[in-house]
């Protein structure tokens, strides 16, 4: 048995001896790109609207814990360490991430993170 490698033809070079198809994969490119930039934002904005519970459920718990008892992340609730350190570095943390935490920057508001500090907050107090 003979097995021959050839390389008649070049994709490359068919591509561009027509222009059409050459447009019509950077049009298909460009609806792709479109798509999945779409979807992106669909999937990393928050609800304007949400309370900082609501926030917290669907963007921190995961991490966290619902009652912020910790999970892959520390624990964030009573006589977490975080109870001890300053507003300032848990707005920080936040809003660039820390380590494994990934920065919330691009999903969520100023005003939200300061909901959820206020949030985190409120369910330190109640332990
Ligand atoms: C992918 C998992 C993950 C998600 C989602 C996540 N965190 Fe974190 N978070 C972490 C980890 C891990 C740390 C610890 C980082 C370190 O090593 O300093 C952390 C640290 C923190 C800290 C600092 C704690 C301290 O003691 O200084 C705060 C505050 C915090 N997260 C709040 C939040 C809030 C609020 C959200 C939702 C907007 C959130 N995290 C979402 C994983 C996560």
């Amino acid at each position: 048995m003979i097995i021959t490698a050839t390389r008649h033809s070049n994709h490359a070079a068919s591509l561009c001896e027509n222009t059409e198809p050459t447009i019509r994969l950077v049009l298909r490119f460009a609806v792709l790109l479109v798509t999945i930039l779409l979807l992106t934002a669909a999937c990393s904005s928050v609800d304007p609207n949400a309370t900082a519970p609501e926030v917290f459920e669907q963007t921190c718990a995961r991490c966290h814990g619902i009652s912020m008892a910790g999970g892959t992340g520390p624990a964030l609730g009573p006589g977490s360490a975080a109870e001890t350190k300053p507003d300032e570095s848990l707005l920080s943390a936040i809003t660039n991430g820390r380590a494994r935490m990934p920065s919330f920057r691009n999903q969520l508001s100023e005003p939200q993170i300061r909901g959820l500090v206020q949030y985190i907050r409120t369910v330190q107090g109640d332990g």
